[in-house]
């Protein structure tokens, strides 16, 4: 049994959780120790799991944070059947998860052209990456304005990223390097709070440029989407029929998408 369990784990590392905060029935996060030689750009994924019968059972996951903390930090939601959180969601202090230390993604500066303000547009679990790129230097090096949008179902579901406006003011470094440029835009869908509605209908009806100052232009914006396929695919549409031209990372370009992920 430990060979079999060896042979599938070749390449893989193996990191001790140290600890768990559960947010609402539907998601939570942790943060695990970091191997040394594990670099990452802010904003990419990696595959992280669990062992399952001696076997890694992985799936993609945005690295919450910024390339420059020593621990790593994931968001995930729960699926009460999916083959992997019915699991992850109940590890403890100690336990440890696999990854398979290769990170990729399209949510990273290589993929943009330069530009004034900095658009993260998120629902759901789909603000994990923008917890990296809103906590990196470089981001307000930038950007003048860096502009994160939230939009969940419910008011307890946008917890998370409430927490992480909080920790980026009670940062030791942080405060200085932000400054003012940081805006958090958080809106609950189907359960009443003072801002309300698809970000998607705040584009179109005026709402997102009156909060942000001006409306949605190609000639100083740059985008970044994560969310689910039909939000992806909607804030898409939205910002190709605005003239933005999609980026990677061998072309840059004036938007990038990552599809949030979920088993
Ligand atoms: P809504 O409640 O109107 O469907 P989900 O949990 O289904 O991924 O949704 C997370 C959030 O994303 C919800 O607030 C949901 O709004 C919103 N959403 C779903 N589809 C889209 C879309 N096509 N464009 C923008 N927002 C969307």
């Amino acid at each position: 049994m430990e060979q079999v369990v060896d042979k599938a784990l070749r390449g893989m590392a193996l990191l001790k959780v140290r600890d768990i905060r559960h947010w609402t029935d539907r998601t939570f996060s942790f943060h695990c120790e970091r191997p040394a030689s594990f670099r990452f750009r802010s904003g990419e994924f990696a595959m992280i799991g669990l062992l399952a019968e001696g076997k890694p059972l992985l799936r993609a996951y945005s690295i919450c944070s910024p390339a420059w903390e020593e621990e790593l930090e994931f968001y995930s939601i729960k699926v009460q059947d999916g083959p992997l959180t019915s699991r992850l969601q109940h590890i403890r202090e100690g336990d440890e998860i696999v990854m398979r230390p290769k990170p990729v993604g399209t949510l990273v500066h290589d993929a943009l052209v330069p530009g004034k303000r900095l658009f993260l547009f998120s629902t759901g679990t789909g603000i994990a990456p923008f917890a990296s790129i809103t906590r990196d230097p470089e981001t307000y090096d930038k950007f003048d304005q860096v502009v994160l949008t939230h939009t969940c179902r419910q008011v307890g579901e946008l917890a998370f990223g409430y927490d992480l406006t909080r920790r980026i003011r009670e940062h030791e470094f942080l405060p200085e390097v932000v400054g003012d440029k940081l805006v958090h835009i958080a809106t609950t869908t189907r359960e009443e709070s003072p801002a309300m509605g698809r970000i998607t209908d705040w584009i179109r009806d005026g709402r997102l440029a009156a909060a942000t100052g001006a409306p949605l232009d190609p000639a100083t914006d740059r985008v970044m989407i994560c969310g689910s396929m039909a939000m992806l695919q909607e804030h898409k549409a939205i910002c190709e029929e605005l003239g933005f031209v999609e980026g990677s990372n061998s072309e840059p370009g004036q938007f990038v998408i990552e599809k949030a992920f979920v088993d």
